[in-house]
């Protein structure tokens, strides 16, 4: 591999969109972001200058980090924030990964503007596996608020409430002609007759996950979270937040029309309020005979049909369709033995309220979120380099349960103490562990799906199911031959996922709710993952320039 240089200048820039102007933060004034071209086994240096009075944080979403774990960006995990003016270059290479990935920023709610594709090519000489495609084109999915997004999640920590919904979706940006005052920000895609296009649909949206079609096209899926799928058909996918996935879209040879839509608007199955509006964009065909879209209405064009907003079975068949390729060239290593299993419940709760506070939570309490009744509280300095120092003392505790502190029973009746603990707590595996994690939603608060996010891993999904796992019954119909590889799932709603993952890459990693509501509320937990004996089996010590809380 080569290596390839980027330079990120976080800068403020203003963007007009939905007739209101706003500054943003942006990498290098771009909105959405740079994207970032390597091959499978380049290194990459992205050199990132703070020029705005935040501190910022980047996280390379997907990408392994294998012994890299200074580069993986979450602030407080695996490194202090960049402060205003200072410089940190991430540093890693891409092992064993190809496909769409994105960066985002990792600190507070800056990730809704800071944002970009990853893609990573195969390497030289090494085809796709599937026919090679005429043209690759990012379709990100973003989402929008006329206000600051500091504030609005800020004034949602003070009240204990819900934070306000976006008042857009986005399609590289664009909220597109359903919104009022949108229409010149609309995607357009423009397209040839009879070609095969693959769209890197990736979903940088906050807090929804979404449903994405085009109308009148079938899409071929055929990887997905920068791992290769057995390909499948569908018409309509969902994609959840910090989730990717290639499509292929075959162009008719002889289109009727000259324009179609392509949309997207959310699964939502939580409590509270959402935005229930569409985005879309304009796939053009580029033909001369047929009437083009500037003489036809986008209110003519018709909208796509969508599963109901809360189709939890589409969810739960569509994510079930999910295969690794699994053959020779491409191996599924799923773990075939186990050494430890852990069952963390993820879920909705409340914090409680302080004196002289009236909070706007549930029951006059504070929205809070947890993984096993614990809602993590994020370090004033960073717990890798604390745990790489030995400097745990008063940091972390290693204390994580492997199994719910309160007893868990989703079919019976929800406790009436929704109160969640808070602490800074991780789980401690020697390196290599087999592990197998089962992701159990608690639907204390209604039952919501969760995708859930791992760092610095893929994982294999050995199972799904809904209602209480079953420890005996459930484990014998796992997948342990061609389960999907990726690095996040969704925790169906009202029900549990099971992954599996073999620990070899030492250092310390976040997993936590990728809507990042659940995020800010507390829905995380870490690992560290310990040195192994080999050379090649340790971290090295932390970059020079990584910067001090
Ligand atoms: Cu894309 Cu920890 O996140």
């Amino acid at each position: 591999g080569i290596t390839r240089h980027y330079k990120f200048n976080v800068r403020l820039q203003n963007v007009t969109r939905l007739c209101q102007t706003k500054t943003i933060l942006t990498v290098n004034g771009k909105f959405p972001g740079p994207r970032i071209i390597a091959r499978e086994g380049d290194r990459v240096l992205v050199k990132v200058v703070n020029h705005v009075s935040n501190n910022v944080s980047f996280h390379w979403h997907g990408i392994r980090q294998l012994q890299s774990g200074w580069a993986d960006g979450p602030a407080y995990i695996t490194q202090c924030p960049i402060q205003t003016g200072q410089t940190y270059v991430y540093n890693f290479t891409i092992v064993g990964q190809r496909g769409t990935l994105f960066w985002h920023a990792h600190i507070t709610w800056l990730r809704a503007t800071l944002y970009g594709p990853i893609f990573i090519l195969p390497k030289h000489n090494v085809p796709y596996p599937f026919a090679k495609p005429y043209k690759e084109v990012p379709i990100i999915f973003g989402e929008w608020w006329n206000a600051n997004t500091e504030a609005v999640i800020n004034q949602a920590l003070q009240t204990g409430a819900g934070p306000n919904v976006s008042d857009a979706y986005t399609i590289n940006g664009q909220p597109g002609p359903l919104y009022n005052c949108s229409a010149n920000e609309t995607f357009k895609l423009k397209v040839k007759p009879g070609k095969t296009y693959l769209l890197r649909l990736i979903n940088a949206a906050l807090n929804d996950e979404l449903f994405f079609t085009v109308a009148n096209h079938t899409l071929t899926i055929v990887e997905a979270d920068a791992v290769y799928t057995k390909p499948f058909q569908t018409d309509i996918l969902l994609i959840a937040p910090g989730q990717t996935t290639n499509v292929l879209l075959k162009t008719k040879a002889h289109p009727t029309n000259a324009t179609f839509l392509m949309a997207a608007r959310p699964y939502f199955t939580g409590q509270g309020t959402f935005d229930n509006s569409t985005v879309a964009g304009i796939l053009e065909y580029e033909i001369p005979s047929v009437a083009s879209s500037s003489n036809t209405s986008i209110k003519n064009l018709t909208l796509p049909t969508f599963p109901p907003i809360n189709g939890t079975s589409f969810a739960a068949n569509f994510s079930s369709k999910f295969r690794s390729l699994a053959n020779a060239q491409y191996p599924a290593n799923v773990p075939q033995t186990v050494q430890k299993h852990f069952f963390f419940t993820v879920g909705l709760g409340s914090n409680p309220c302080q004196k002289n506070q009236t909070c706007q939570g549930p029951n006059g309490t504070k929205f809070a979120a947890s993984v096993n009744n614990i809602s993590f509280v994020l370090p004033t300095t960073a717990l890798l380099q604390t745990h790489f120092f030995g400097q745990s003392n008063g940091v972390y505790t290693t204390d994580f349960p492997s199994f719910p502190v309160v007893a868990f029973n989703y079919t019976g009746t929800p406790p009436n103490n929704t109160m969640v603990a808070n602490g800074t707590k991780v789980v401690v595996l020697p390196f290599n562990t087999t592990v197998e994690l089962v992701l159990q939603d608690t639907s204390i608060l209604g039952a919501e799906s969760h995708p859930l996010h791992l760092h610095g891993y893929n994982f294999f999904v050995v199972g799904q199911g809904f209602g209480n796992f079953d420890s005996k019954k459930d484990p014998t119909r796992f997948n342990l031959v061609d389960p999907v590889e990726r690095n996040t799932v969704g925790v169906p709603s009202g029900g549990w996922v099971a992954i599996r993952f073999s620990a070899d890459n030492p250092g310390v990693w976040f997993m936590h709710c990728h809507f990042e509501v659940h995020l800010s509320w507390g829905l995380k937990m870490a690992w560290i993952v310990m040195d192994g004996k080999l050379p090649n089996q340790k971290l090295p010590p932390p970059p020079s320039d990584l910067p001090k809380c």
